[in-house]
């Protein structure tokens, strides 16, 4: 199993096709996917973890797995993908939770993680996350990630903002902590 990153609450790690009824707890939940076009069904979530296995072999990244330690179970996944924006391939930070653990501030943790991980080992000059203005949780923890409102982009159809954050915003964020 390839542990990417470990935060003080959780682990971020290469998916395996046997997360996918796990997985499944999360992107086939209608709530929890209510920003998408749609939630997944089951077979969605086993095409979920073989796109992101196939980014890990073409870019090295994409969606992780993330264990919540404290349990041992996988509740979802953060990482970096690559998504065609205006034209161009940027690397954007994605995050989805278990619905039952929201709000304890595990996205926010595991999205700084990645960040990190995008600047220091990926060389990112920098580093997006695409968002509806209607996803304020989600919004949230772009802005709890440093990052702020750069443009507005039509992604899937849909009006979305595009967050960024700037590896010398990046450094500015590390020399104030
Ligand atoms: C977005 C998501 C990953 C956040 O996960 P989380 O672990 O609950 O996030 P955190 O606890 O780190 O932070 C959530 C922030 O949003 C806020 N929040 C949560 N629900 C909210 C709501 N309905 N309205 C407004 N703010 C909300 C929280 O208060 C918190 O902000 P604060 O720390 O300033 O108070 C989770 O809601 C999710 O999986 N959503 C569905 C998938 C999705 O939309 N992913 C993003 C695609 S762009």
């Amino acid at each position: 199993m390839a542990t990417i990153l470990e935060t003080s609450r959780l682990i971020l790690r290469e998916f395996l096709p046997e997360d996918a009824d796990a997985l499944a707890r999360v992107i086939c939940d209608r709530e929890t996917m209510r920003f998408y076009p749609m939630a997944f069904d089951r077979s969605g979530a086993d095409e979920w973890i073989v796109r992101n296995r196939r980014r890990y072999e073409e870019f090295g990244h994409g969606l992780w797995a993330m264990d919540l330690k404290a349990i041992g179970e996988m509740i979802g996944d953060c990482g970096i993908t690559v998504h065609d924006v205006d034209g161009e391939g940027l690397q954007e930070i994605g995050y989805h939770v278990r619905r039952d653990l929201w709000g304890q501030g595990l996205a926010t943790e595991a999205a700084r993680a990645c960040r990190d991980y995008g600047f220091q080992t990926l060389d990112a000059p920098f580093l997006i996350s695409l968002i509806r203005a209607e996803n304020v949780a989600s919004c949230r923890v772009a802005e709890h990630n440093g990052m702020t409102i750069w443009k507005q982009t039509t992604h899937a159809n849909l009006q979305h903002r595009v967050y960024r954050i700037t590896r010398a915003e990046w450094q500015g964020l590390r020399d104030r902590s």
